[in-house]
């Protein structure tokens, strides 16, 4: 197995090799893809609506978020693990002291290697103060789903060239600020290229196209797996729900019919033992 993967070896991916991230949420799913050689497992927010049944990623707390990291701190080895910071936990929901705490806790509670924190310009100098004190940080730019409420849909950004401009500025602000990757979220292939060009750092897109260096995908989305709809920058590559399913109404069927447990799947009592017993 390679060497364990650093915020440096994905700075130094850049230009050389694309970068492979996925979320995860769980000791196994961190185990299978730590294995599969995902370079970063983003314990995203997202396991708010994907595994928590909530709408969206709102109301998802510093807490579930720890205990989720530590989970998925517990199957990794090699791959870089990042903690999402929920909403509120940082920048206008909270102070500058607690922001720098709640990240603080992702890396010495959680044993995450870094957080992530969605926003641009604005965010740039309190991610240079994590920075500064040792929390590597990766930004997060686009559709920036903590903001449903002021978008009011999960439709591409940065199409005009005032918003696109303005996704410019902020990657520029972000790389100068020190951030280790920018994860750009549904903008234009040609947007996503230019930023790409402009900084220093990595880009991993998730439905930004081709050009970035990396890219990221929720896995439950690849895999089939719930039953949430999936946007249409997501690749299926398998419909696991479905096996799911036939694998669990057949073990409903043999429980009716008396097929489950035979013999052989129970535990045997010795002939002497039984013997007197009443
Ligand atoms: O929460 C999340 O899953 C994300 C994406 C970038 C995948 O932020």
């Amino acid at each position: 197995m390679s060497d364990k993967i650093t915020t440096a070896v994905i700075r130094e991916k850049k230009g050389r090799e694309r970068i492979t991230a996925l979320t995860a949420y769980d000791t196994p799913m961190a185990a299978l893809l730590d294995e599969a050689d995902i370079d970063i497992l983003l314990v995203g927010d997202s396991v708010g609506n994907v595994v928590l049944g909530y709408e969206d990623t709102l109301p998802v707390t510093m807490e579930e978020m720890l205990h989720h990291v530590k989970a998925v701190r517990r199957g990794s080895g090699r791959s870089l693990v990042v903690a999402d910071m929920p909403f509120l936990s940082y920048g206008a929901g909270a102070d500058k002291a607690t922001s720098i705490m709640n990240a603080g806790r992702f890396l010495k509670e959680g044993g995450a290697n870094a957080v992530k924190l969605e926003g641009g310009t604005g965010i740039a100098p309190l991610v240079a103060q994590m920075v500064e004190i040792g929390i590597p940080v990766m930004g997060h730019i686009g559709l920036q789903p903590q903001s449903i409420n002021q978008l009011g849909s999960y439709k591409a950004r940065g199409r005009k060239r005032g918003e696109a401009e303005a996704l410019l500025e902020s990657a520029r602000a972000l790389d100068e600020a020190g951030v280790f990757a920018l994860v750009l979220e549904c903008i234009p292939r040609q947007l996503a290229a230019r930023i790409t060009a402009a900084i220093r750092v990595p880009t991993i897109g998730i439905g930004s196209g081709e050009f970035c260096d990396g890219q990221i995908l929720v896995t439950h989305d690849i895999l089939g797996l719930g039953k949430n709809g999936v946007p249409r920058f997501v690749r299926r590559y398998l419909d696991i729900n479905s096996l799911m399913a036939a694998a669990v109404r057949e073990y409903a069927s043999d429980v009716r019919r008396g097929g489950y447990p035979s013999p052989q799947e129970g535990y045997d009592m010795p002939e002497s033992e039984l013997e007197g017993l009443r």
